[in-house]
């Protein structure tokens, strides 16, 4: 396994393997793998012939106050996980190979990034479309990989494909979770043993939700009432916001019908988590 600092150098090997008639399957992430990037990873691998992955904290997503500096960084261990999951390249850019002096141009995708975490963390998905964008145009993948814990990012980016035509196949793969329900996030190494102890209200309240909705309520307002309470009985979580939407416009809906998409933000001290569900009645 190869890993690669310049843009130029990465075209090359792979026009090389586009000669040779290979496809390209890529994952994006930030770096700090779990078991959640791993299994994008694997996935790629059984789908294509080079797997690449990019490991780049993309400043232009974080907010001033929000945890740029402070982002868990570990090439070392990062690299062994990724060859042990069957990546052949790392993607590895310095920020001003991606961004040098002069860099102008950013991409935004409207409407869909404007509620949940869109709402509380304004730019973020400029950042995140714009990187994606020029990963896209460095790795020019056949194939994509994101995961559905980060469910507003799959669906912008599912969007920005097909609006801007991008020639690549949007996959994206069920949350990993730890043994309690905690969906997995490089985040999650901020936690006190205290807030790591008290993290998985998340996926209980959410799970409490589905179960509700199963028994029949159909307000989407009575669910997310009910999630705020639940999270809120815990003096460690401060709820961000709590969001049920139909599926593809991420629209806040009043009756649940067909498909919903709960999602929710919650800070442990300076620790933002997200997770959501998928309903379907
Ligand atoms: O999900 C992430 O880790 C990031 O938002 C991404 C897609 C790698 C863009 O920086």
């Amino acid at each position: 396994m190869q890993t690669i600092r310049e843009i130029a150098t990465l075209r090359q090997i792979i026009k090389d393997a586009r000669h040779r008639g290979q496809t390209v399957g890529f994952v994006p992430t930030m770096g700090f793998l779990h078991e959640g990037h791993l299994s994008l990873l694997r996935r790629a691998r059984a789908e294509n012939d080079l797997v690449v992955l990019s490991i780049f904290v993309n400043p232009l997503q974080f907010g001033i106050n929000e945890d740029y500096n402070e982002y868990p960084r570990d090439l070392e261990r990062d690299s062994a996980l990724a060859e042990e999951a069957g990546c052949d390249l790392i993607f590895y850019p310095a920020v001003k190979e991606m961004y040098p002096r002069g860099y102008a141009t950013f991409v935004d995708v409207e409407r869909l990034t404007s509620g949940l975490c869109g709402a509380s963390r304004p730019g973020h998905f400029r950042g995140v479309t714009t990187v994606v964008t020029k990963l896209f145009n460095i790795v020019t993948p056949d194939r994509t990989y994101f995961g559905q814990k980060d469910a507003q990012q799959a669906l912008v980016i599912r969007r920005m494909a097909a609006d801007l035509n991008m020639d690549l196949e949007v996959i994206v793969m069920p949350t990993v979770r730890e043994h309690d329900g905690l969906a997995m996030s490089s985040r999650n190494v901020y936690l006190s043993p205290e807030q790591r102890k008290a993290a998985p209200i998340l996926y209980q309240s959410l799970l409490q939700a589905k179960e509700s909705i199963k028994k029949g309520e159909r307000s989407a307002a009575a669910v997310r009432n009910q999630i705020i309470q639940n999270i809120s009985a815990e003096p460690l979580a401060s709820i961000d916001y709590v969001s049920v939407t139909d599926t593809t416009e991420l629209q806040e809906i009043d009756r649940i019908q067909n498909q919903a998409l709960i999602a929710l933000a919650v800070r442990f001290g300076q620790t933002r988590l997200i997770d959501n569900i998928l309903v379907e009645v």
